[in-house]
């Protein structure tokens, strides 16, 4: 058995130098603002994202050079979410990856923009990605669901009614509505792009989007948890912020004792659902046991 910590640092790594490959030049007269995009895209974070699409585009045999633009404008996607999410017009909070959000350290208009250019830089990438990739069609395909799942149908559309429900009781139906879409949705694009992008068959495609909703639901659930039971020091961002911002969770709905089971519980769905695909799951089932047990 492979020693899953010290490949998880290597693979970890791996994505970070894709990444960087792809990050703006701090340059020109507008140079300020790749500054304030560099800042947080290089403060850290897990990097679960860009990992989970590079490990499922390997699950089917797909190369890394095709990955590598997707998983760079997800990551930046992913960060804009959280740049905005800050703001003080949404959760105002103040830390972020260990450093004071962006828009603490630039100003609320830097924090707006940042936001605004990492989402159109996602996008550039990926346009770019079609002078050389060796199979349009599933770059097309990956980047209509990278569109899809950002946006009204995806990340934005569940930030919306977040927002929209701040300060109301939410019934669980739509709670489940709101992590599917503000957290599931660009895990599961994150997964279904790599099986796409991997060559992937639609029944494949079709497990991979249940087994990273699964996953996303869980992840938002431990979040929620973690917003509570943790400390800054050790998550790089506020505890208390859903308390703070009158937000209903899964702990504030069922307790946290009932949130850890719905965690296992969704993660147990996923792992099942990936012990029926063929390839090497093993490192990508670890991956999924780690977020159960994560503590940031
Ligand atoms: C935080 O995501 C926002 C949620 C969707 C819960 P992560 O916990 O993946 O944040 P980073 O990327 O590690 O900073
Ligand atoms: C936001 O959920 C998920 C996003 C789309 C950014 P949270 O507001 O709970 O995320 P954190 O706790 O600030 O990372
Ligand atoms: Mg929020
Ligand atoms: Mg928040
Ligand atoms: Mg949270």
């Amino acid at each position: 058995m492979v020693d899953f910590k010290q490949l998880l640092s290597d693979r970890v790594r791996e994505t970070e130098e894709i990444i960087q490959g792809f990050l703006p030049k701090e340059e020109g007269h507008q140079r300020q603002i790749m500054e304030a995009m560099n800042y947080s895209m290089n403060a850290g974070g897990k990097r679960l994202r860009p990992l989970l699409l590079m490990e499922t585009c390997r699950l089917f045999g797909g190369e890394i050079c095709e990955a590598a633009p997707f998983m760079a404008a997800m990551e930046m996607i992913h960060t804009s979410s959280l740049i905005h999410d800050d703001l003080p017009c949404m959760d105002n909070d103040q830390y972020r990856r260990g450093k004071k959000s962006t828009w603490a350290q630039f100003g609320e208009d830097f924090g707006v923009l940042a936001g605004d250019s990492l989402i159109v830089e996602a996008f550039a990438v990926v346009a770019s990605a079609f002078d050389t990739t060796r199979y349009p069609k599933r770059a097309a395909k990956a980047l209509q669901i990278l569109a899809k799942k950002t946006g009204i149908y995806g990340m934005i559309g569940g930030q919306v009614v977040d927002v929209q429900l701040t300060n109301q009781p939410i019934p669980k139906e739509k709670l489940d509505f709101i992590y599917r879409l503000k957290t599931g949705a660009l895990l599961e694009a994150s997964m279904v792009i790599g099986a796409v992008l991997g060559g992937a068959g639609e029944e494949e495609q079709e497990k991979i989007s249940r087994i990273a909703l699964n996953v996303g639901i869980a992840f938002q659930i431990q979040d929620d948890i973690l917003d509570v039971t943790s400390s800054q020091e050790v998550l790089g961002k506020p505890t208390g912020s859903d308390e703070k911002n009158c937000k209903t969770t899964y702990v504030t709905l069922e307790g946290i004792e009932q949130a850890r089971e719905e965690v296992k519980r969704l993660s147990g769905n996923a792992k099942e659902l990936l012990a029926s695909l063929p390839g090497d799951r093993e490192f990508l089932e670890q991956i999924i046991h780690m977020l159960i047990t994560r503590e940031k």
